[in-house]
């Protein structure tokens, strides 16, 4: 358990610039992360769940240094320094993020580009971290790196509409893994495939973590998945963590309201069908653009009350995990 926390956010935020209104003349600010604290241990893989529009895209991207956060990124480098990972970083340790932090996008259809082969492709941050000097040997090291993911060295000189979906996957994987990145950030890799080649892709990463100890965030939708691959959980809402713990803890005891209906909506759970969903959960999720001064899922949860309206609940420990509820 003494494993060292890799990244360690507290009260990380991420705000984007809107219009709103019928003429879309007033200026506003969407909060799609809301002071959201979080650690993830070396070896680690964490789960992040929650509705459409959550958030958990923007966690991803903050995290991984895409989007620029606000709030204090911790991240502790291989000569164990820890330092923090938002705004500017000198150009060694930016080099050194950008190798360790990897991210596999949803999308195996426009995440890769569609003019470069699979050899450019795999190519490409090789080159940025000036480890392709000798061509032979970073051929070789392509080869070896496609046999991990299961596909054959011809692949190299083929273009990424030449492959499936789940092919497609299993190159954005050997692209991510090119650097031995110490943490791969997950965001739905398997929501775009067939539910077969799901779990072939997810099996390939759970093979890859036993063989090289990397860390995961896998980002889902699909709770089944997300329990089956993650040793913690967080549950997020409208941009905050409602719920942090132990896998197997929330899953077979879940304290917050909002996990416990998204347990229940489980055989449902797809963004294709949301009625189920719905019908737990009282309404639609809220507009993101909705900052209430209390607790965001008051007017959906069926414990509600008067001090729900008025004060935002922190986050206690509820039987061994973190719960933001006032009445868990
Ligand atoms: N670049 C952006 N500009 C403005 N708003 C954005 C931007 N990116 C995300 N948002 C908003 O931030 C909120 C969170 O979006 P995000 O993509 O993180 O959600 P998500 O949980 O990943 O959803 P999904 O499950 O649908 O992928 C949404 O309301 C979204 O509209
Ligand atoms: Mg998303």
């Amino acid at each position: 358990m003494s494993a060292t926390t890799l990244l360690s956010g507290r009260g990380l935020r991420k705000s984007f610039p809107v219009r709103r209104g019928v003429l879309m003349l007033v200026r506003g600010q969407l909060k799609a992360l809301h002071s959201f604290d979080f650690d993830i241990r070396a070896g680690e893989t964490l789960g992040v769940v929650g509705e459409s529009g959550c958030g958990k895209t923007t966690l991803g991207r903050v995290l991984a240094r895409i989007h620029e956060g606000e709030g204090s990124l911790e991240y502790t480098g291989r000569d164990g320094q820890r330092y923090d990972a938002l705004g500017k970083l000198d150009p060694k340790r930016e080099l050194a993020f950008r190798r360790d932090v990897q991210m596999v996008f949803q999308d195996p259809y426009s995440s890769l580009d569609p003019r470069m082969t699979v050899e450019k492709i795999l190519l490409e941050p090789l080159e940025a971290h000036g480890m392709a000097k000798d061509k032979a040997a970073a051929k070789a090291y392509l080869c070896e790196l496609l046999a991990r993911v299961g596909l054959h060295a011809d692949a190299l000189q083929r273009y990424p509409h030449e492959f499936s979906g789940g092919q497609r996957q299993r190159i954005a994987v050997a692209r991510a893994l090119a650097l031995k990145p110490r943490l791969i950030i997950c965001d739905e890799p398997t929501s775009a495939l067939d539910v077969s080649v799901q779990s072939q892709v997810i099996n390939l990463l759970k093979e890859i973590q036993e063989r090289e100890g990397l860390a995961y965030i896998f980002i889902s939708h699909n709770l089944d998945l997300v329990r089956y691959v993650s040793d913690r959980i967080y549950v997020m809402y409208l941009g905050r963590v409602v719920e942090a713990g132990e896998s197997e803890l929330l899953f077979s005891d879940p304290a917050h309201p909002y996990t416990q209906a998204l347990l229940r909506s489980i055989p449902n759970w797809d963004p294709q069908a949301r009625s189920l969903l719905n019908a737990e959960l009282r309404g639609e999720a809220p507009s993101p653009l909705w900052d209430p001064p209390g607790c965001p899922f008051e007017p959906r949860c069926p414990k509600a009350a008067a001090r729900c309206r008025s004060e935002a609940p922190a986050q206690r420990d509820v039987r061994g995990r973190l719960v933001a509820c006032h009445f868990a």
